[in-house]
């Protein structure tokens, strides 16, 4: 009797484990989380002097943790960029440019579905030096 009682339980869970599954399967591809910047944080200015100290630490951050998705030249074709529904955006375009650098801050911060968050693999100075060498991508 006890056997059976466990044979129907693990149909039960075994049931559930399929049905979850196939929710999985057929959800839709996730969607790019929509961030808003709080206004605080995109009011933000850049600290670090605008200088080819800054530029230099920048471009050496930039080509160490983010050309594999951004790509060289930030136009968003780096090798790892094709493994991703939500392709990362391209640095030279003008709709990139006419964003604050307290805003870019702020996602270079807090990351995204497949952005990587950079609050504790960069210091803040480290995030304000990447901005100022995206700007002159
Ligand atoms: C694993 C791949 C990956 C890496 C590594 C990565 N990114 Fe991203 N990034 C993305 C993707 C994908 C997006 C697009 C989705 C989104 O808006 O978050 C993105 C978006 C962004 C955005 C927002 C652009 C916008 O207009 O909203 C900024 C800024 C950014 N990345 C900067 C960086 C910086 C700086 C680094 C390196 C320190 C970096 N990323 C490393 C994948 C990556």
């Amino acid at each position: 009797m006890q056997l059976v009682k466990r044979i129907k339980v693990a149909g039960i869970v075994g049931v559930v484990i399929l049905a979850v599954s196939l929710l999985f399967a057929f959800a839709p591809a996730p969607q790019k989380k929509n961030r808003v910047v709080p206004p605080d944080a995109a009011k933000e200015k850049n600290p670090m002097p605008n200088d080819a100290t800054s530029f230099a630490a920048g471009k050496n951050i930039y080509n160490l943790k983010c050309t594999s998705c951004h790509g060289k030249k930030g136009k968003g074709d780096g090798p790892k960029s094709a493994e991703f529904d939500d392709k990362p955006q391209d640095f030279t375009a003008a709709e990139f440019k006419k964003q604050s650098d307290g805003e870019l801050c702020w996602k270079i911060t807090m990351g995204n579905t497949t952005m990587p968050c950079f609050k504790h693999q960069m210091t803040k100075d480290q995030r304000w030096q990447v901005i100022t060498y995206l700007r002159k991508l």
